[in-house]
């Protein structure tokens, strides 16, 4: 939700920034902008939509100058224009923030005699920061009586004409990384943004407010102590921020699964005896009540399909919820109560919160994060990575169908620790997990059938997803899927749901994608097939060669998978629906990677 960035100490000030914010894009796209310091002057250039049009820009009026921020905004307040575009300015200090301002009404009628030129929540930043400056005080205190004055959740970078020498950067609920150079100091939203510049950064602490000159940091918490960041080294190659030769980062990255399914089955699982290995999670597993799943979006889809899992095999009560809305039910929560939170980058706040009112609460924090240094993993009992690599599409697909993986194998784990499986039914499940690769392979080999299918749906209004039992989440996933990157729009239920309502919409126009692989509920997920046929219904069955053999010529279309063991269909079945959508998408010419008005990384409520 929004990237910022700043740099301090080189004369390429504004072509660094400008290749920061192009990797801060997946943030959002909703426009840029720039502002430099230069010979005692703020310059600032900014555009609407997306960073090239920044870039087009900037090629017939660059910026000069040894300092600089930039900004890739997601509008929270007031159209994506030009006067909405950060960074905001008054001619003596400028500001890039990524958050939102709770209190900015009454700041700005506070400001009332400031000229206001946007209807953003983030101007009053700067025309409160220039109050303290005009008043006497220092750009640090300014900054710091400015901060103490806002309610919400911020990252800032800040540049003044007063000290023309240092960058401020501020987080509270949002996050910030300073990156270190030869000579040169960098701040940006993520580590990524930083990689080709430098792998040497250090991530701040909620409350922290730094100090950037050219070649220096100095970081103070929120009670204004001066306090040490520790010095991290980035192991993430820059090259997998890249697309390679593929046309869409989805794309890429629906092809990475294979490898990033293995390498996060790997780190848990003991090889040589095909068991789960997650010993280091401290919890006392025997003594648990229940387990608590949070997440949004597709991360709470995965929770969703986890619970069928530690239901089956551990025998434990779970419960799931979307993030925005666990945090305002009140919830009884038990002693000795886990609660996951699961989140591909880390710092989705509707999960954060949720976190933080689980810890009030006495519940063990656990959380399954692709960002290993990312708020929500800092902020919990235990983190299990999902060892998916940066994610750049805003689709996610191989973060969800790891956060799956990791979640069977905890499943696992707690189910024999509690003494409901035995070692060698563990061992074929955990064998089941291993095979996926190969047929997730096999399944990106054979994908024409695919193609075909979007193509019968691409000039559809509406599509419904239907599945049971696990794979019903796997049917939600798809119509997000579809509805994200195509903007068609699709439904998803448990199948036999179908005839308490969705039913009435069957026709010959609608498309209805059935998840049915033949497992132990086919027959009732052929039983639907049947009822949705007998009214004209169009299925496109997705199944196996035994679920095929059954269909009878029920299905108008059919995209055959690869037979697996029942345990891993939900995995396994993500990689059809992922591919119909990105498909559908492709012949819809949408912008695949930046679907509109979409974030990869949502820190507002
Ligand atoms: C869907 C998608 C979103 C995210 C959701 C949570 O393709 O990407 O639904 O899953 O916004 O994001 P994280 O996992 O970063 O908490």
């Amino acid at each position: 939700m929004c990237g910022i960035i700043g740099v301090i100490g080189t004369s390429h000030s504004a072509s660094l920034i400008l290749e920061g914010l192009k990797r801060l894009e997946y943030r959002g796209y909703d426009s840029a902008g720039i502002a430099t310091l230069d010979k005692n002057t703020i310059n600032r250039q900014r555009s609407a939509g997306k960073i090239s049009n920044l870039e087009k820009h900037l090629e017939t009026n660059p910026l000069t100058g040894l300092i600089g921020i930039g900004h890739t905004r997601w509008a929270t307040h007031g159209p994506a224009n030009e006067e909405n575009a950060h960074p905001h300015s008054d001619g003596q200090v400028a500001v890039v923030h990524n958050g939102i301002i709770e209190n900015f009404q009454k700041l700005k009628d506070e400001l009332s005699d400031c000229n206001f030129e946007s209807t953003t929540d983030s101007e009053v930043i700067v025309h409160l920061i220039s109050y303290y400056l005009d008043r006497g005080d220092n750009l640090i205190d300014a900054c710091r009586k400015m901060k103490a004055r806002l309610k919400g959740s911020f990252a800032l970078a800040v540049i003044s004409l007063k000290e023309n020498d240092t960058v401020i950067g501020i987080c509270q609920g949002s996050p910030l990384a300073v990156g270190y150079g030869n000579g040169e100091m960098y701040l940006g939203s993520d580590s990524l943004a930083l990689l080709p510049m430098t792998s040497k950064v250090s991530y701040l602490s909620d409350g922290d407010f730094c100090i950037l000159k050219s070649g220096s940091v100095q970081f103070f918490n929120s009670e204004n102590k001066n306090v040490k960041r520790e010095i991290k080294e980035l192991s993430i190659d820059a090259s997998s921020v890249s697309k390679g030769s593929f046309d869409h980062f989805m794309m890429k990255e629906i092809h990475e699964q294979p490898q990033v399914i293995r390498d996060t089955l790997n780190a848990l699982i003991d090889s040589s005896s095909r068991t789960s290995d997650l010993s280091q999670l401290n919890i006392d597993i025997n003594d648990l009540s229940k387990i608590t799943i949070v997440g949004c979006g597709s991360a709470y889809y995965a929770g969703l399909v986890s619970k069928y899992w530690f239901e089956e095999y551990a025998k434990i009560p779970v419960e799931v919820d979307i993030g925005s809305e666990f945090r305002y039910r009140n919830h009884p929560l038990p002693d000795k109560g886990l609660a996951i939170f699961i989140s591909q980058s880390g710092e989705t706040i509707d999960t954060l919160y949720p976190l933080r009112l689980c810890k009030e609460k006495g519940q063990y924090i656990l959380s399954i994060v692709n960002s290993p240094e990312s708020t929500i993993a800092r902020e919990s009992d235990s983190v299990i990575k999902t060892l998916a690599g940066p994610e750049i599409g805003v689709a996610s697909t191989k973060a969800f169908t790891t956060q799956m993986v990791t979640l069977a194998v905890l499943a696992l784990f707690i189910a024999r620790k509690r003494n409901h499986l035995s070692e060698k039914k563990e061992q074929e499940l955990v064998s089941a997990l291993l095979e996926l690769p190969e047929k997730i392979s096999e399944i990106l080999n054979a994908q024409d059938s695919i193609n075909k299918v979007a193509s019968q749906i691409k000039d559809t209004q509406n599509v419904l997803y239907l599945g049971r039992g696990h794979n019903y989440p796997i049917a939600l996933e798809g119509a997000l899927k579809l509805k994200e990157i195509s903007y068609i729009h699709a439904e998803a239920y448990a199948s036999g749901e179908m005839k308490h309502g969705p039913i009435a919409l069957i026709d010959s126009h609608l498309p209805i994608v059935f998840i049915a692989p033949s497992d132990t509920l086919f027959s009732k997920s052929l039983t639907n097939i049947e009822q949705v046929s007998a009214r004209g219904g169009r299925v496109i069955a997705l199944t196996d060669e035994a679920g095929s053999e059954k269909l009878n010529g029920l299905h108008e279309y059919l995209i055959k998978l690869p037979k697996a063991h029942e345990f891993v269909h939900p995995i396994l079945y993500s990689l059809p629906v992922q591919l119909l959508a990105y498909y559908t998408a492709v012949l819809k010419g949408t912008d695949i990677d930046q679907p509109k008005n979409l974030a990869k990384s949502v820190t507002v409520e």
